[in-house]
């Protein structure tokens, strides 16, 4: 039996955290039950998101190629392992995976790969009927971020970038080689605040540089969400002249904006990322495998959830997929019995979203080759990101890199990539990190895999750095830069 304590930084400091009162019991309830030790692996995390998909105690199989289990793992979070009584919950859950019938389970899907869950479509929902969502709970979502506000918004930031565009185009300027029309693009722009600093910073310091970039300038927003640009468009009405928004999808940017193709100087993405689709392989003793997740909610959170709508339980699963087709406005509109206005089904969209966890098992991978991350890229570029580290579980960043290998061909022979984001740099943080995913208000937040993102962009001829966000203490931003090699 492999137990595997990842959070070790936590084990160290002034008041360590004491893993004995519950790895005690555990391996006690364990050795009582009927499961086979010699098949089984203990796997306790840190899960530092508050809201997640994630019962203190999961159990999860481990299959073989014809769909039958060889090992089990069962995975402990640590944060909140203190506060239940641990043997009760490992006994409870084991019996349950023993006899699924008896899990009390109400699916929302059947099993997927992880970037294919519905958990992105209420994501995707957040976004799009997020003036809604800000109603009802009265804050913006850039208050549920870590540190209560978008590090984008940082003027500091947006100045060394602004400084960096400007010393490409004096140099490019000198040797008569400036196009006149100087583009920049921002992929999921949210509510514009970060452009409109962006911009307004860039007027400054194009006035203090002389010259005419500032009316050279086309800066183009682009997000999935018409709402989200209709508010970004609002934030940077001053400088409209200069603006254009576009409806696109980030995880392929060239379908949109294809005209650009090696015309952006610059192309700027913040904490879009880790908000993209991402599967999660795994490596475990030698074998390589896919996580493949089940949407669930607890019956009993059904039956409360249906309850508070007046439905039955045997409802909910078809009123889910319901408001994830429409969206809370129409659903109200569509179900009035059950939702008299907006506020209600936004209501019923909230509880059912707090209840969301994810079931999951590991599926084996036949091959990298085989597996496809993104358009255009096969799993084999993994095998360099976990070459040598032995066992491991790591996001694919699926979204992430779909979008990077897209917007690459958009800019212009000197132009460069900006992304301020949760980025995992070294594999070596898998290990000992809960990466995600976790809950922040409606949607998801996964770490983004940065040494898949630069072994890709090297690949591609581009020089790919990471540096951390320096523009505010102790956040967890990371700033990656992406430019073709010389
Ligand atoms: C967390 S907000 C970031 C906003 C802003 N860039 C910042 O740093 O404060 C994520 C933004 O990405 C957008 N987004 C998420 N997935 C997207 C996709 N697939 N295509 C386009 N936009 C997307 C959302 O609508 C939202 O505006």
């Amino acid at each position: 039996m492999l137990v595997d304590v990842r959070p070790t930084k936590r084990l160290h400091g002034s008041s360590p955290l004491d893993v004995r009162p519950v790895l005690g019991p555990l391996v006690q309830a364990l050795g009582q039950d009927s499961v086979d030790l010699s098949r089984l692996r203990v796997v306790c995390d840190w899960i530092q998101y508050k809201h997640n998909f994630r019962d203190t105690v999961d159990v999860r199989s481990i299959t073989t190629t014809d769909g039958m289990e060889s090992a089990v793992e069962v995975a402990v979070d640590l944060r909140r392992a203190g506060s239940v009584d641990i043997s009760d919950e490992v006994v409870e859950a084991l019996r349950e995976h023993r006899h699924p019938d008896t899990r009390g389970r109400t699916y929302l899907e059947p099993w997927t790969p992880g970037k294919n869950s519905c958990i992105w479509d209420f994501n995707a929902l957040y976004w799009q009927a997020l003036s809604s969502w800000e109603q009802a709970t009265g804050a913006a979502y850039e208050q549920a971020l870590p540190g209560g506000s978008s590090d984008a918004r940082s003027v500091g930031a947006a100045r060394e970038m602004i400084h960096k565009l400007f010393s490409i185009w004096d140099e490019l300027a000198v040797h008569n080689a400036l196009p006149d029309e100087l583009y920049v693009i921002e992929l999921g722009v949210g509510n514009g605040g970060p452009a409109r600093i962006w911009l307004d910073e860039f007027r400054v310091m194009a006035q203090e540089h002389g010259g005419d970039y500032y009316r050279r300038l086309h800066y183009i927003m682009g997000d999935y969400s018409p709402y989200v640009l209709k508010q970004a468009q609002h934030a940077v009405a001053e400088h409209a002249t200069k603006v254009s928004s576009i409806v696109l999808d980030a995880t392929d940017p060239a379908s949109a904006l294809g005209f650009l193709r090696h015309k952006a100087f610059l192309a700027y993405v913040s904490n879009v990322y880790d908000n993209l689709p991402t599967d999660e392989v795994a490596s475990l003793s030698g074998r390589m495998y896919r996580v493949e997740v089940r949407a669930y909610v607890a019956n009993r959170a059904a039956e409360r959830l249906a309850e508070h709508a007046s439905l039955l339980s045997s409802d909910i699963v078809a009123v889910a997929a319901k408001l994830l087709r429409l969206g809370p406005e129409l659903l109200a509109e569509a179900m009035p019995a059950h939702f008299p206005d907006v506020g209600a089904a936004v209501r019923f969209w909230q509880e059912l979203w707090a209840e969301v966890r994810l079931e999951e098992r590991y599926v084996p991978l036949e091959g990298l080759d085989l597996y496809e991350i993104a358009p255009s890229v096969t799993g084999e570029a993994l095998r360099p990101v976990l070459e040598g580290c032995g066992d491991i579980r790591m996001q694919v960043s699926n979204g992430a890199v779909a979008s990077f290998v897209g917007t690459l061909p958009l800019l212009h022979p000197y132009g460069y990539l900006h992304c301020h984001d949760l980025f995992v740099t070294d594999p070596a943080r898998y290990d000992t990190n809960f990466c995600g995913p976790g809950k922040y208000d409606g949607s998801v937040v996964n770490w983004v895999n940065g040494p898949l993102l630069r072994y890709i962009g090297n690949r591609r001829g581009f020089d790919v750095d990471f540096v951390p966000f320096t523009h505010r203490a102790s956040t967890n931003i990371m700033t990656l830069t992406a430019q073709a090699r010389d």
